[in-house]
């Protein structure tokens, strides 16, 4: 449910006036002071909005704020001027009445603040779209062009409009905005060429000089430095908290989107710059032989620059300076200008030129954000029109005048619109009324702006009278015509009451406004409504070769030369205030009154006697009286309804019925007298504001009584949930507990029914077990008995046919069905054949020893002669040979064992191929069956020699190892027998048969590695050659060797092995040699 807060809720104060109880001047500050004490600016007097300057940016104007505003009755929420903002743009939309917000007050107030918040808050709320966009964001920026060059410091207000403006918004019926018209009221002119002290000229001066580019000013001609310029003053030339660099580029960017070409841009600031330099062009007297001074220009490089910035004539505009020309009927009179006229001249055309630029301004404002539909459409009107000003401390003069004239006939507008409005209301409601009394400022309008008598009337026939006219001559009428009015005050009047009051001067007139007493200084009045521009100069103006300048002066076209006068200030403000006035009351007024609460322009500050004279004279008191006189508040029936419906038990909780029954019936049964409320058509109206806060107090009463019961069903059904929820938890928590128990108890019976199930089975079982092996014993005894009696049967019957054979028979068939059995089994668990596989499978039973012994042999012998029948001839060879080596010496020498893994390779030496034994070789004719080194024993004492050792099929032969010299040649028939020990030695003795031609030298004793070969070969050598016999081998540890003449006996004997491996061979006598061989391990 949507909360919503109303204007009585978290009241600080009261938040319309019209409440305020008791009503006093005090009170009424007091209430002022402390809403603005918290923050609260804004203050109702029924629909008129107070406005007090914060002086300081509040949260309070935030698009949530927009938002909460929005489509919300005036009084619903706390006072903003949104609401006032969002009640005016509602009316305009949907009861199709033309609006117009209307801003008064001081100036510094915050009007024109107040102003832009209101259009922001209605461009914020109305509709959206790229069209009303653009056209929004025209209206709104259009606000920064005319500040920068109708806004400027003063003392009262850093950002003070010195311009009326009055900004017609129109609205298409939808409420999209379609576009505006601006109208300007009187800018200050005077301020473009001399500014009162500690205030500035308009903005746009500095801000062209601190924000444009160097290129820029070079263009225009300028120079940064203010000082340079007479028309800038410099007191406080640099404001505080004012960017005038920042606000020149928001400016430029402001009239890009405003519709601005760029060379109408540049075209404006060139004016600008062209009022710069006219301000520092100065005169000087020249004596002339009439006697009288002339004016001449000091330094004319200024006029120069300003000419060609506005591409005129030097010399146009420095006669223009010098003469002035006044055209009478057919006369033309030149007449010469003083200094002091020329000064006029130069000041009274830079106020022209700027004044007339700002009304150009905004005329090319109004061409863009006019609306391009000729549709009918609805407008709300903004007026921020400077405030009434009075200035305690320097003159008051034509300008306050006027200015103070405008909120003269504000006023009014505002005394006679709200009581109309309100009496109106009464009407319209059916309601008795009395009429109030209250001031009415109308006398002073009158003072002023009669047409026959007025100040203003007056001073304009003394403009346009022949002959001598001076402000003291216009005052002088006035003390003559205005004398017996009460608001008129001067010094020399027929009133002899101010004779003596010397508080006012004789150049003075003092006006009791409506706001208080002004003085005014005449000084000024006659020339300043005249507004006289010399023709000469407006005549060089239009000669001027520059767009904007020319349209700028049209009368100073010479072919539309008018000789009747321009009509004077006056007269135009007063006749565009009567326009604006009428304009005013044919629209629906909303009031901001905007209060300045202290003169420092400092936040928190709060002068009770400067809001005092503001609440005085804006008549704010008056106002609330008027409001409480009839009824003092008013509400119409439906939300009335709503709000106190809880009062009554018969309008709550819900009325069914119109809402004005409702009410009736509830204020009925309330102890309120009858005559302090009234119903309306549409509202009730309640007299007094005690009334309503009974009315309030009650509600808050019976709201909090509500609260209570809306806690106590609340915390019950709060409570009652929360038990609910308990229960459902429980329920669900026993039903989990349950099934789980259950589950357990279940799974307990479970396993006791399978531990019974399986006793009984297993009993049942064995039991079974039991019957039928008990079945199957007896079917076996059975069997038996049936066997045995069926055999005893046959054997019966077979007796005769057994006796003798049977058994032999049975045997052999048993014997052969073994054998082949067994022969069977051998075929699958054959020994491999490889001859040195020992292996045979055993035997099954013994009585096949015999056939297990020979069949290995057999098998073996046969595996032997496979393996043979594999080898070639050479392998052959060397198998006879090893073979022989076998015979010769296994079991009988040593060396036998080691020799047997020794491939014999014959040839170690490779004599046929060896170049070194080519000799040799060639020597020896047979082939070469062994080579090899050997040592020959020294006879003499043991030592060996070495010598290469050939055997061919004939003979030995016996060569030098080096020079491969043949030593001995022994043919093979002439050995008798080789000896050799039965030891691992080499030693071997070749010993020749006695008597043949080599036995002469002796037997040899020799030493080889390769014994074993050698001597096998020589066996097979010997054997094989055909005429000798079988070569002996001796294998013996002792043998003899014929030496020469000597027979030695070589003698072998175990050697310590310390004396290492070799074989040491020692002569020990005649008759010994001995050899000792180390023993093998
Ligand atoms: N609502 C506001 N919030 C904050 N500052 C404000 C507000 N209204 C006015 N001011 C301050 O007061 C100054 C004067 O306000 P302004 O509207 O220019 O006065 P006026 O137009 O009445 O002369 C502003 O420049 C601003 O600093
Ligand atoms: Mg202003």
């Amino acid at each position: 449910m949507e909360v919503k807060t109303s204007l009585l809720d978290n009241m600080i104060g009261v938040g319309d006036m019209v409440l305020l109880e008791p009503l006093s001047e005090d009170s009424f500050i007091e209430n002022l002071r402390k809403r603005f004490d918290h923050n609260e600016i804004y203050t109702y007097i029924g629909s008129v909005v107070i406005s007090m300057n914060p002086y300081r940016s509040l949260p309070i104007f935030t698009p949530e704020k927009v938002e909460e505003y929005r489509n919300r009755n005036f009084y619903e929420l706390s006072p903003h001027i949104y609401a006032l903002a969002d009640e005016a743009y509602r009316s305009l939309r949907d009861q199709d009445k033309d609006q117009c917000i209307l801003i008064t007050g001081e100036s510094g107030a915050g009007k024109t603040e107040a102003s832009k918040l209101v259009m922001s808050y209605v461009a914020a709320v109305c509709g959206k779209g790229q069209e009303v966009n653009k056209v929004k964001e025209q209206l709104l920026q259009s606000n920064p062009v005319l500040e920068a060059f109708g806004n400027a410091k003063t003392v009262r207000n850093d950002n003070s409009s010195r311009f009326g403006k009055y900004m017609d918004i129109e609205f298409d019926f939808k409420g999209d905005p379609l576009g505006g018209v601006i109208s300007n009221y009187l800018l200050e002119k005077s301020r473009v060429v001399k500014q009162p002290r500690g205030e500035r000229n308009f903005h746009i001066f500095y801000q062209l000089l601190s924000g444009a580019s160097d290129d820029t000013l070079k263009k225009l001609k300028l120079d940064r430095d203010y000082s340079k310029y007479n028309y800038l003053s410099l007191d406080s030339a640099v404001v505080n908290g004012l960017d005038d660099a920042a606000n020149f580029r928001t400016v430029k960017n402001a009239m890009q989107i405003v519709g601005f070409m760029e060379d109408e841009v540049q075209s404006v600031l060139e004016l600008v710059a062209a009022v710069l330099k006219l301000g520092d062009i100065e005169f000087k007297p020249e004596s002339r032989c009439n006697g009288s001074d002339e004016s001449r220009i000091k330094d004319k490089n200024d006029l120069k620059e300003m000419c060609e910035l506005l591409g005129i004539e030097q010399s146009v505009l420095e006669r223009a300076f010098s003469y002035r020309t006044v055209e009478a009927r057919l006369e033309k009179v030149s007449t010469t200008l003083n200094v002091a006229q020329a000064y006029y001249a130069r000041d009274a055309l830079a106020k022209n030129l700027y004044s007339r630029l700002f009304s150009w301004l905004v005329t090319r404002i109004n061409e863009s954000i006019k609306a391009q539909t000729k549709a009918r459409h609805k407008v709300m009107g903004v007026l921020d029109i400077y405030g009434f000003e009075i200035f305690e401390d320097r003159d008051n003069s034509f300008e306050q005048f006027i200015i103070n004239y405008c909120n003269e006939k504000l006023q009014q507008i505002f005394i006679e619109l709200t009581l109309r409005e309100e009496q109106e209301e009464y009407v319209r409601e059916g309601i008795e009324w009395t009429n109030i009394e209250y001031f009415n400022n109308a006398i002073i309008c009158d003072l002023i702006e009669n047409h026959q008598n007025g100040i203003l009337a007056m001073l304009d026939e003394e403009c346009l009278r022949p002959g001598t006219v001076t402000d003291e001559t216009f005052l002088d009428k006035l003390n003559t015509i205005c004398a017996e009015h009460q608001h008129f005050e001067s010094r020399l009047s027929k009133n002899s009451k101010f004779l003596t009051d010397h508080s006012l001067p004789h150049n003075c007139f003092r006006i009791q406004h409506y706001a208080g007493k002004v003085l005014y200084r005449v000084e000024g009045f006659v020339d300043k409504n005249n507004d006289l521009l010399y023709r000469d100069l407006s005549q060089a103006m239009y000669k001027a070769n520059h767009s904007l300048i020319k349209q700028l002066f049209p009368e100073g076209n010479p072919g539309k030369v008018n000789l009747k006068r321009p009509p004077t200030a006056g007269f135009q403000f007063r006749a565009s205030v009567g326009t604006l006035m009428k304009n005013l009351q044919t629209k629906n007024p909303n009031y901001i009154r905007c209060i300045k609460p202290n003169d420092k322009k400092a936040s928190h500050i709060f002068t009770d006697s400067l809001v005092c004279h503001q609440v005085r004279y804006l008549g704010l008191m008056e106002n609330v009286r008027v409001r409480r006189a009839g009824y003092a508040f008013r509400q119409a029936y439906e939300p009335c309804l709503e709000r106190y419906k809880m009062l009554c038990k018969r309008t709550w909780p819900h009325w069914r019925g119109p809402a004005r029954e409702g009410v009736e019936v509830l204020m009925a049964d309330l102890p309120v007298p009858a005559e302090e409320f009234s119903f309306g058509r549409s509202k009730i109206f309640i007299r007094n504001p005690r009334t309503l806060f009974f009315l309030e107090e009650r509600r808050r009463q019976c709201l909090q009584d509500l609260a209570t019961l809306i806690q106590k069903i609340y915390r019950g059904w709060k409570c009652r949930s929360h038990f609910l929820l308990l229960k459902k938890s429980q329920i669900v928590v026993a039903a989990w507990y349950r099934r789980y128990a259950q589950e357990k108890k279940y799974q307990k019976i479970k396993s006791a029914t399978t531990v019974v199930q399986s006793y009984t089975r297993g009993w049942q079982a064995r039991k079974l077990l039991r019957e039928l092996k008990y079945q199957k014993r007896c079917e076996e005894a059975v069997t038996t008995i049936s066997a045995f009696w069926h055999g005893t049967q046959v054997r019966r019957e077979y007796r005769k046919f057994f006796r003798a054979n049977a058994g032999k028979k049975i045997y052999d068939f048993t014997i052969q069905r073994i054998m082949q059995k067994y022969f069977l089994g051998l075929k699958s668990t054959m020994p491999s054949m490889s001859p040195i596989d020992k292996s045979w499978p055993a035997r099954p039973y013994r009585f096949l020893d015999g056939v297990h012994r020979e069949l290995p042999r057999i098998f073996h012998l046969w595996r032997c002669k496979k393996y043979r029948s594999q080898f070639t001839e050479e392998k052959k060879a060397v198998y006879e040979e090893k073979l022989e080596a076998s015979e010769i010496f296994k079991d009988k020498k040593a060396l036998y064992p080691s020799s047997v893994s020794q491939p014999f390779k014959g040839d170690y030496l490779e004599i046929s191929t060896n170049p070194k034994y080519q000799k040799l070789n060639s020597a020896v004719d047979e082939k070469v069956l062994l080579a090899d080194v050997v040592n020959k024993i020294n006879r003499a004492n043991g030592k060996g020699t070495a010598r290469i050792f050939l055997l061919t099929k004939k003979s030995v032969v016996l060569a030098d190892q080096k020079t491969g010299q043949v030593k001995a040649s022994v043919p093979l028939p002439d050995l008798a027998s080789v000896s050799v020990s039965t030891q691992s030695d080499g030693f071997f003795a070749l010993r020749l048969k006695e008597g043949s031609a080599s036995a002469v030298k002796g037997d040899f004793l020799l030493s080889s590695e390769h014994l074993i070969e050698i001597i096998t070969k020589l066996h097979r050598t010997g054997a094989t050659a055909a005429d000798s016999k079988q070569l002996n081998v001796d294998i013996s540890d002792e043998f003899l060797v014929q030496f020469k003449h000597d027979k030695v006996c070589v003698k072998f004997i175990q050697g310590a092995p310390k004396n290492g491996n070799s074989v040491s061979c020692k002569r020990k006598n005649n008759r010994l040699l001995e050899v000792s061989v180390p023993t093998t391990a």
